[in-house]
């Protein structure tokens, strides 16, 4: 089975991303054919304001997906613009993709949505509606249980159904410049590459003809469109994409130092890059159990960022024990961060020697890029070739 699947420079990469994508990249390489590609031209559609750091954030993830152990002898590893040819496909897809399936794409109306800060409009809709559904509460003939619960979830669904469906039509600059939303934000971002994104996604899986493409659940969206696109360009002039399916990766979301999602921009993430002394310090400043303040207090694992690394990078036994002791109140947190950055530390150690590695033999890291695109590319011009003699070109 033919794999693949994408990743968008945006710098170094944290333990996020090995255990939310890259682990199951590496499975994957072991007994199938795999495409890996760094997507820089999907991060020049939020970044084209400072274009010249995609250089850097290339470099970055090729050192760290050779040191992770995404293998060019197993996999072909390769930058998506050195591959010309998907332009071409690219404007084709355009041309036979229409626009609603776009303006649809939940990815794109999030966006919006975020820019228009339509939760801000859906709460002052939902302040300025109050009063009347109180009245109406107030009338009804029958007995209810809990009245405050009730009208909040009445305020908060009649707000959302209303602001959302306003906000499906108010698309045009008309309406937009009587919202009061920063307009150069929107038009920043509500460029015709952004609303172009999943039809060049759709390019990266078709024109290497991917069977399956390993992604989160976030992307599902994408994949579903690909496949749109797959069968509306077979069914118009014949059979030549297969119709990829996406490899839901269930992994355990991997926690930052803060108990959120591990995130760059949440500021939360330990990454491959970071020395020992950096890794050890961010342990130090883990968030905890809340309400265990000082050792002797019992506390309560399962809601412990900390107990979550023990789980990963501890071996069980020990872990067991720690559990135990925790509980009790008999380890304190300080003493169990210690042992945890033990564990952590011996699985970031051997990354951080090959990082070292790599980043010494930049001109060898480099030429496997090289290749791997030469590779891409000779997969990509067969394809093409086949979709100029459908279309007759
Ligand atoms: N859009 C993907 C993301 O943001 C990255 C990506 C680009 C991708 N091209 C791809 C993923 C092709 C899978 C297949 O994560």
């Amino acid at each position: 089975m033919r794999v693949l699947s994408g990743m968008r420079p945006t710098g170094k990469l944290h333990l996020g991303h090995y255990f939310g994508v890259i682990k199951n990249w590496i499975e994957l390489q072991k007994n199938h054919e795999t495409y890996y590609m760094i997507a820089d031209w999907h991060a020049l559609t939020t970044s084209y304001k400072n274009p010249e750091q995609i250089k850097e954030n290339i470099e970055q993830v090729m050192i760290d997906w050779i040191a992770l152990g995404l293998d060019p002898n197993k996999s072909v590893l390769f930058i998506q613009s050195h591959v010309k040819e998907e332009l071409e496909l690219f404007l084709i897809f355009s041309m036979i993709t229409p626009k609603s399936w776009l303006e649809w794409n939940p990815t794109y109306k999030d966006m919006k949505y975020n820019l228009l800060k339509i939760a801000d409009l859906e709460l002052s809709f939902k302040g300025g509606i109050r009063d009347l559904v109180k009245e109406f509460l107030a009338k009804l003939p029958y007995k209810v249980e809990d009245f405050e619960a009730l009208e909040e979830t009445l305020l908060d669904t009649i707000s959302e159904t209303f602001v959302r469906t306003v906000f499906d039509g108010i698309l045009e600059p008309e309406i937009l410049s009587k919202l009061n939303v920063s307009k150069r934000d929107f038009y920043d971002t509500d460029t015709y590459g952004f609303l172009g994104y999943p039809v060049l996604q759709a390019v990266d899986i078709l024109i290497y003809k991917a069977e399956a493409v390993p992604v989160g659940e976030d992307q599902l969206p994408h994949i579903e469109l690909t496949r749109e696109i797959a069968r509306r360009f077979n069914q118009l002039y014949g059979e030549v994409f297969p119709e990829p399916k996406a490899l839901l990766t269930e992994t355990p979301r991997l926690l930052g130092t803060d108990g959120r999602k591990m995130s760059k921009s949440y500021n939360n993430a330990i990454y491959f890059a970071d020395s020992k002394e950096e890794v050890q310090q961010k342990v130090m400043k883990f968030f905890t159990d809340p309400q265990k303040l000082r050792k002797g207090d019992p506390g309560r694992p399962h809601l412990c960022p900390v107990f979550s690394y023990h789980k990963i990078f501890t071996n069980p036994e020990q872990t067991k024990q720690i559990e135990a002791d925790c509980k009790s109140g008999a380890l304190g947190c300080v003493d169990c961060k210690r042992l945890m950055f033990e564990g952590l530390n011996a699985f970031l150690e051997p990354i951080r020697e090959r990082r070292a590695q790599v980043e010494g033999s930049l001109k060898e890291l480099k030429d496997i890029f090289l290749e791997g695109s030469e590779k891409a590319r000779q997969t990509a011009k067969q394809t093409l070739e086949e979709v100029r003699e459908k279309m007759k070109l």
